[in-house]
């Protein structure tokens, strides 16, 4: 199924405590922005890549692009102030197609199958997000108190990508912007919409690189694939 994706990259990486955007940080010899940007490349099915940006940093992130011979990008328009405007910003500016997948660019890891899957889904069905059954017991957490134990089978923990049909996200996206409801995923908006959502088990190793941590993990990632 052939797609397009949107890549928010516009984020200052607070968490990562770099004093720089987390994507420019080194995973063994390439930035991680470039890991996630060679990924969609490589796939015959992505069509277009749409990379939400920074004013300041879109001259950094083109040099990148032509650095590692990335021809698939169609756009960089400026992200916002959240993640959710900054997917908006790419939504708005592309033309329609059958399928869109947004996702991190800071989910390096992610593989060509398992995008592929989602695309699929999302053709089929509207919409499919990436996620992970939860591995610990979960508590419910109130003052520093214990209030309740949740069932862990039905707790998930999602990702990215989120795939859908192109016109469910651009009419949710644009229904959220009017209501000035914020949401952590794209999924939320559609699901304010009362669409099902499909849930596509993925793998651990596609983890966010958010904290320090992360950037050890991700070399044992890198180490073990080679
Ligand atoms: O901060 P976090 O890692 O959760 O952000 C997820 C992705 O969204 C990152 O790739 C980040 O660059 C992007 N983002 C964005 N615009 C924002 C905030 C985050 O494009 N305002």
């Amino acid at each position: 199924m052939r797609y397009e994706v949107v890549l928010p990259a516009a984020g200052s990486g607070k968490r990562m405590g770099a004093g720089q955007n987390k994507l420019f940080l080194n995973l063994a010899d390439k930035p991680i922005l470039v890991h996630t940007l060679l990924v969609f490349e490589q796939d015959e099915n992505c069509t277009g890549i749409w990379i939400a940006v920074k004013d300041e940093e879109r001259p950094f992130i083109r040099s990148l692009i032509e650095k590692y011979n990335i021809v698939k990008v169609k756009g960089m328009p400026t992200g916002g102030e959240e993640r959710q405007h900054s997917v908006h910003s790419c939504i708005k500016e592309m033309n329609a197609v059958d399928v869109v997948l947004v996702h991190d660019a800071a989910r390096p890891f992610i593989t060509i199958p398992k995008i592929n899957e989602l695309a699929e889904v999302a053709y089929e069905k509207g919409a499919a997000i990436a996620g992970v059954r939860a591995k610990d017991t979960m508590k419910v957490v109130h003052n520093g108190l214990i209030k309740a134990t949740v069932d862990r089978e039905s707790l998930w923990m999602v990702q990215t990508p989120q795939a859908f049909r192109y016109e469910i996200l651009a009419e949710a996206e644009d229904l959220a912007e009017k209501a000035g409801f914020l949401g952590t995923d794209e999924a939320m908006l559609v699901e304010r919409l009362g669409h099902d959502i499909h849930i596509v088990e993925c793998s651990y190793e596609n983890v966010k690189m958010t904290t320090q941590e992360d950037l050890v993990f991700g070399e044992a990632i890198l180490k073990q694939r080679k």
